[in-house]
């Protein structure tokens, strides 16, 4: 961990849609106070000084040009950093040279990336050489997967107090939401599609479990691809659009810990479907598929939400059940807070974790939910009856 540099963190993709969030969540939390060192960057000088002046930041705050395919400026952006938050995606177009560039100068990393082919090429590719410098490597830190990792990590915690063991089968369920997608979220599913299309091996990839843990692979899991009746929620269940993705950083987060949940540890993620309803799922904002910069309005932001729910089963059927609410829209309003506040845990609290490509939670663990409690709007509950 890099102790000291001229800034504590960068913010990579300040222009976008949700840099810009994550740069006024900075601005409003922290302003210009000495407490976090703070910098916007992106590949426009003009474009970044006119966000920062539309989001209220101080005129001070200091604005770095680097484009994401220029190895030499996001080296010498690295150099000056002790972490960089990044928001510049798709990952799989933009997103290579600049963990590169952090691996190799030993500067923490963080970013958005749900597009899990790209991550187990950056696990192949740079894992040794972040353990080597020390620079812990975090990808998913917004709405996929932070709030599910922890909400996993919680209710086994609670399974070991009230039952006095962990569980090996745990439920993730979506019981609530409201919120829409961005145009960079849209950019980066078709990023995926079009790499599968090109190399069907992504498609494995895709559809494993287990693509993020090399070298292990646990017991067989549910698919999570039909409705059905879930006795433990007491209403049909049906497929979520996150589950590949969260489900494959949580095996990873459990081996990285060294598999307490278990190496049979078996999680499914789905939607609670009410009688008459519709399954709960994103849409687009505005109801049109959003185009790159644009995204859910500040009102649709404001006033979106998420409640989630995980019910951990034992051997014996003992269960235990906890829940993660979130406030704000969960793509953008919530993430830009979640992502922001991890990368200050990481700072702050994370002084013994080790060089790598880490899971957040698995990294930062019960602090993580502490400072999220504290300065990023969720709540977790033990509601186990
Ligand atoms: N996991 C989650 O929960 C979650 C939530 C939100 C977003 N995301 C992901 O985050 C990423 C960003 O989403 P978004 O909606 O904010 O996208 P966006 O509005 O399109 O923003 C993309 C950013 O990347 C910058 N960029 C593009 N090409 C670049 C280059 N060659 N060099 C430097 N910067 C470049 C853009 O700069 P310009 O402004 O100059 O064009 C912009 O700042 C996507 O991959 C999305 O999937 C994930």
């Amino acid at each position: 961990m890099k102790s000291s540099a001229e800034f504590d963190v960068i913010v990579y993709g300040a222009t976008g849609y949700t840099g810009r969030l994550v740069a006024e969540h900075f601005s409003r939390t922290y302003g210009s106070s000495s407490e976090v060192k703070w910098a916007m960057a992106g590949r426009d000088g003009k474009k970044l000084a006119a966000v920062r002046d539309e989001i209220g930041a101080a005129s001070s705050t200091p604005l770095i040009v680097a484009d994401s395919d220029d190895a030499a400026a996001l080296r010498a952006m690295c150099e000056r950093a002790r972490c960089i938050v990044t928001t510049v995606g798709p990952y799989q177009l933009y997103g290579s040279k600049l963990v590169a560039a952090c691996a190799a100068t030993g500067t923490d990393y963080l970013n958005l990336s749900g597009e899990s082919n790209w991550m187990r090429a950056m696990i192949d590719y740079h894992e040794a050489e972040a353990k080597r410098t020390g620079a812990r490597i975090l990808f998913s830190c917004g709405f996929d997967s932070i709030p599910f990792e922890l909400g996993v990590m919680f209710v086994q915690d609670i399974a070991k107090r009230r039952l006095g063991h962990v569980v090996p089968r745990v439920k993730g369920r979506v019981r609530g939401l409201g919120g829409s997608l961005s145009g960079g979220t849209v950019a980066s599913g078709e990023a995926t599609r079009a790499a599968a299309a090109r190399d069907p091996s992504v498609i494995r990839l895709l559809v494993d479990p287990f693509a993020l843990t090399p070298g292990f692979r646990g017991a067989d899991q549910p698919r999570g691809d039909k409705v059905e009746d879930d006795p433990d929620t007491g209403t049909k269940v049906g497929p979520w659009m996150m589950m590949p993705i969260n489900s494959k950083n949580i095996h990873r987060s459990n081996v990285l810990m060294g598999n307490p949940y278990g190496s049979d540890f078996v999680y499914d993620e789905m939607v609670m479907v009410r009688d008459g309803e519709k399954p709960l799922e994103f849409t687009y904002a505005d109801g049109k598929v959003q185009k790159p910069g644009e995204g859910p309005s500040k009102e649709e932001r404001e006033n979106g939400f998420y409640d989630l729910v995980f019910i951990g089963i034992d051997r014996d059927g003992q269960k235990v059940q906890a829940s993660v609410y979130g406030k704000k829209d969960p793509g953008y309003g919530s993430t830009a807070m979640i992502l922001a506040e991890t990368a200050l845990c990481l700072l702050r609290d994370g002084g013994d974790v080790a060089g790598g490509i880490l899971v957040p939670g698995a990294a930062l663990g019960q602090k993580l939910i502490e400072r999220l409690q504290a300065r990023a709007q969720l709540s977790f509950k033990d509601e186990t009856r």
